[in-house]
């Protein structure tokens, strides 16, 4: 069942979302090659205390951390450790945020000093897609439209979308629904209506969608290995467009 949001909720979301937008500004302008990815989470974790809010990640499902961190191969889910981050890598960083009992969610792809132009590519194509996703966005469209845009998008250049893990529904909890896949049947779903709220976020695989997860049961990787890159931002669906929060 999808809650739709009064004009009070999204004000609430609004202040959550942008303490997720100042954190991923704050982290992009520190994170650098030599750190771990420990180090990236204790960032965001000091950050989202220090903005008096939640960081929801943590101990969600068990989650050990505030922040995922998800190094080249690894999709999404990427438990901050002693893996060390080095020049040519791409990071996702993706983070939540509670504040007056609402949640912010968003994650960027960060490439470290010279990235190969291969994964420069996934990872502008993975933004494109957000932007793709939401053009025509608005009250009325149907859901399975987005991940028909990001799905054409993504395989026009040549990349291939991760299945196994989808957009959501967001407010008072992580996940709510709906599910939004970033695949589709255009023309099909459920007509969204103004003041839903949503995570919309692109997972873009350089290869073989297939994802694998491995035994700390988080951590999801591409089984060919391959890089793949996140990009996620949440929205509000308006009588005429789309307002994003955390942008
Ligand atoms: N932020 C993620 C999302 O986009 C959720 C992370 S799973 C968690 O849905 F366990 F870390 F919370
Ligand atoms: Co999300």
């Amino acid at each position: 069942m999808i809650y739709v949001k009064s004009e009070e909720e999204i004000a609430a979301l609004r202040t959550a979302c942008a303490v997720v937008r100042d954190c991923l500004k704050f982290v992009g302008e520190r994170i650098r090659a030599g750190m771990t990815t420990k180090e990236v989470d204790d960032m965001v974790h000091g950050f989202i205390k220090a903005s008096g809010a939640i960081p929801s990640c943590l101990g969600y499902c068990g989650y050990p951390a505030a922040t995922c961190v998800s190094v080249n191969e690894v999709v999404v889910h990427g438990i901050p450790g002693d893996r060390v981050i080095k020049e040519g890598d791409i990071v996702s960083v993706d983070l939540c945020a509670e504040k007056n009992g609402f949640i912010g969610d968003a994650a960027r792809t960060f490439c470290i000093g010279e990235v190969s132009p291969e994964r420069k590519k996934l990872v502008k194509v993975t933004e494109e897609c957000f932007f793709k996703g939401i053009e025509g966005l608005k009250e009325g469209t149907r859901l399975y439209d987005i991940g028909y845009r990001v799905q054409k998008h993504a395989e026009e250049n040549g990349f291939s979308v991760i299945r196994a893990y989808t957009g959501h529904g967001i407010g008072r909890e992580m996940h709510e629904d709906p599910s939004v896949p970033n695949f589709g049947r255009k023309g099909t779903g459920v007509r969204l209506q103004a003041g839903t709220v949503l995570c919309i976020e692109p997972m873009i695989a350089e290869g073989d969608f297939r994802v694998e997860v491995l035994s700390d049961n988080w951590t999801a990787v591409t089984r060919d290995r391959k890089s793949a890159a996140h990009y996620e931002n949440t929205v509000v669906v308006r009588e005429d467009g789309v307002e994003i929060l955390t942008l």
